[in-house]
């Protein structure tokens, strides 16, 4: 427990996910760990987030702070209170969110009114940080990616009673699209149609609307920050971001290192000591029926063009030749999980796969493996190749986004000055992740350069100590 820190300010968090809650990917991870790293920096942070089916349970917990009569279709309240240690509020909003299936959709795909479900979340976001609720009043209005892009846009137009907005971009892939007909079913003005507002090639965007009205623009590595005013990682929002460079910014995620520790493993590990990580290794082997001479190398993430998947097959058999094998987990793009079944099928003993999200499990990997690849084509900030980090789980990474601000590549003037921590490769192509998995061999059968690498991964602070207090900055610099 800190002792009472003096209160700067408060800040209204709103999201599509947050970790304990609901999780899809690494966005749920960060706006559940914000609140508590904020919080002993002087930061009162409460996240707002929707009722999906999953959490209505949750529900008998919290008490009724605010109503909202016919939001986008249907009566609406907001319960709040705190859940597992975390302030939360929930839309609890059954015409939009009580359905089967994920966050954004249901058995059949991707759910019809989606721009509609999440206007609905940033315009009751807007409203409460306005108005303030139970004596509770925002000083900042906090929103994380396309799914509360219009808050600041509401808040704009409904007066701002004060409040300064940020917007978030966790991954600009995904943009929230919706045609200009929607304009008045999304309670958007007319007049504001045009490219320097909210119109985004000839439809709305709630992105856009975000990082147009937003006061502020954080994203969530300082590359990628670079990145996105260029049209190779743009993706057809550089434009709008070039436009707002003085307000841009990156700010690196962290991870839960109370949850993320080799220490707080069943069998646990040191940077003095790295025996356990030895014994989990042939643990693991053996429950996998995995012999591997060489790196034992580790994949944790969603199966998707982005996290460069398709490069495995090309790629592994090579690797399986110098002696590496590889354990898979992770779920998504049909022909991905069917691709590196192939090769699991293709290597037994040498390539073991799990389909599907398993935390536990994940952790297992963490701890066993020597080395974690996260090939991506693009990388907002990225997490697992900071778990690596902290685990001594050499991370081998393409250089992009967050991952080429998090890793120091094992060039010979790396490893002499005795600063590398890991391989980071580019293009990213199979001909730059094939010579980044040769080197990876390589320098796994050079055992005191090995040491050295695992050792320098560890010393790394991947917490959220830097983080928070970059987000108190621009907090503080806001209120002024
Ligand atoms: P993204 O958000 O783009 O998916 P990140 O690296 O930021 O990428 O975050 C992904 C998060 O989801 C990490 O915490 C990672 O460990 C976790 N994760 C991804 N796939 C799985 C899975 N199949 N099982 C368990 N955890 C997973
Ligand atoms: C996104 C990005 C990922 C980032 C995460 C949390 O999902 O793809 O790189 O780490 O958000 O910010």
């Amino acid at each position: 427990m800190q002792n009472s820190v003096e209160i700067r300010g408060r800040v209204l968090s709103v999201a599509s996910e947050c970790v304990p809650l609901i999780k899809t990917g690494g966005l749920a991870d960060v706006v559940g760990a914000l609140p508590g790293a904020l919080a002993k920096v002087g930061w009162d942070m409460r996240v707002l987030l929707p009722a999906y089916r999953s959490l209505r349970p949750r529900l008998e917990e919290l008490d009724e702070v605010w109503f909202e009569q016919n939001l986008f279709g249907g009566d609406a309240r907001v319960m709040a209170g705190e859940i597992d240690g975390l302030q939360v509020m929930l839309l609890d909003a059954p015409h939009l969110y009580d359905r089967e299936g994920g966050p954004y959709a249901g058995p059949g795909g991707d759910w019809f009114d989606n721009a509609r479900r999440f206007a609905a979340l940033s315009w009751v976001a807007a409203r409460m940080a306005r108005d303030g609720i139970d004596g509770w009043k925002a000083d900042i209005l906090h929103c994380h990616d396309w799914q509360s892009g219009f808050a600041p846009a509401y808040l704009s137009y409904g007066g701002t009673g004060g409040v300064a907005s940020v917007m978030t971009v966790h991954n600009i892939a995904f943009q929230g699209w919706a045609p200009a007909q929607a304009l008045a079913d999304l309670r958007l003005p007319y007049d504001q149609f045009y490219p320097g507002a909210l119109e985004y090639y000839g439809g709305l965007s709630s992105l856009k609307a975000g990082l147009v009205y937003a006061d502020r623009i954080t994203t969530v590595s300082p590359n990628y920050a670079a990145e996105l005013m260029r049209p190779e990682f743009g993706m057809g929002m550089e434009g709008v971001l070039a436009q707002r460079a003085g307000v841009v910014s990156g700010i690196l995620n962290g991870v839960d290192t109370a949850v993320w520790s080799p220490e707080v493993e069943p069998v646990p590990y040191t940077l003095k000591s790295l025996k356990g990580k030895a014994t989990n290794r042939a643990a693991f082997c053996a429950e996998m029926g995995l012999d591997v001479p060489g790196p034992l190398a580790v994949l944790v993430s969603r199966l998707t063009d982005q996290k460069g998947i398709d490069l495995l097959e090309a790629c592994i058999p090579d690797f399986i030749a110098g002696g590496g094998g590889l354990a898979i987990l992770g779920s998504g793009e049909a022909t991905l999980e069917a691709a590196v079944r192939r090769l699991e099928a293709r290597f037994p003993g040498r390539v073991s796969v799990r389909i599907g999200y398993d935390e536990a499990y994940s952790h297992r990997l963490f701890a066993a493996g020597d080395a974690v690849l996260v090939p991506s084509r693009f990388e907002p900030c990225g997490l697992t190749q900071m778990y690596g980090l902290a685990y001594g789980t050499v991370p081998l990474v393409s250089l992009v986004g967050g991952l080429a601000d998090t890793v120091i590549h094992a060039s010979p003037a790396a490893v002499t000055a005795g600063v590398a921590t890991g391989v980071v490769f580019h293009p990213v192509d199979a001909t730059g992740f094939g010579q980044a998995l040769r080197q990876l061999v390589q320098l796994y059968g050079n055992k005191p350069v090995w040491a050295q690498l695992q050792k320098n991964a560890m010393k790394q602070p991947v917490g959220w100590e830097a983080s928070a207090s970059a987000y108190a900055t621009l907090y503080e610099g806001m209120l002024a």
